[in-house]
């Protein structure tokens, strides 16, 4: 499975990057916004910290602006990846991107039917929202099932990207569904490797080597 950090935050992304887990970084205008750093400055800078994709996401809403932005977005680095809304102007997008080379993430996907749009219009990624579904009261991760499938079932090549990650649960039902990767945000990353029983563990041993003999 390929995690990917859900953030612009340089010291996340270079926490988490020491350990050799990060594939990968998505970012949306929320995400760069809570930067307050110029976009295009953030994203080049990502991009020459990981090697991975790293999602950048247009503004626009005409395929033609989506086209446009997506084009020069694409020549800020070679591992950038172009996010784009999930309408029908962005799967008209998506069609031509593909076409030219152009990778792209399409985002705010919250149905199976979304998900093969996408898939079949040439996406690279696809995102669907797992944390706002929940928030709405319906399963999220039903949804990372239901595109699993479909998309196996027809050998689609897109990477179902499991988005809007809360916690640790999504991540291991994520993982348990076969999604190809979680994007998780950098604040909840840490929690992957952590448990309040390994830490009391650690405590509890260190003090009980402070009662073994030593020789000198
Ligand atoms: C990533 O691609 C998404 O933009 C992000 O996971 C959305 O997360 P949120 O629903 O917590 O804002």
């Amino acid at each position: 499975m390929k995690f990917f950090l859900d953030t612009a935050n340089i010291e996340e992304i270079k926490r988490v990057n020491r350990l050799g887990l990060v594939d990968g970084v998505t970012t949306n205008p929320t995400i760069i916004a809570r930067e307050g750093r110029d976009f295009e400055e953030v994203i080049k800078e990502i991009c020459s910290i990981v090697d991975g994709p790293v999602s950048a996401e247009v503004i626009g809403l005409t395929t033609d602006e989506m086209v446009k932005e997506a084009r020069e977005i694409a020549k800020w680095a070679d591992n950038v990846v172009v996010k784009i809304p999930m309408t029908e102007d962005g799967l008209a997008a998506v069609n031509i991107l593909s076409k030219e080379g152009i990778k792209t993430n399409v985002t705010l996907i919250f149905t199976v039917a979304q998900g093969l749009m996408a898939a079949k219009a040439g996406a690279t990624y696809i995102s669907p929202f797992v944390g706002r579904l929940d928030d709405i009261g319906t399963d999220g991760m039903e949804l990372i099932h239901g595109l699993k499938t479909v998309l196996d079932n027809y050998g689609y090549e897109a990477e179902i990207i499991t988005a809007s990650v809360r916690n640790l649960a999504h991540v291991e039902a994520a993982a348990i569904a076969g999604a190809d990767i979680a994007t998780i945000p950098g604040s909840l990353f840490p929690k992957l490797w952590s448990h309040p029983l390994t830490d009391k563990g650690i405590e509890q041993f260190l003090e009980d080597w402070k009662s073994v003999p030593k020789k000198d």
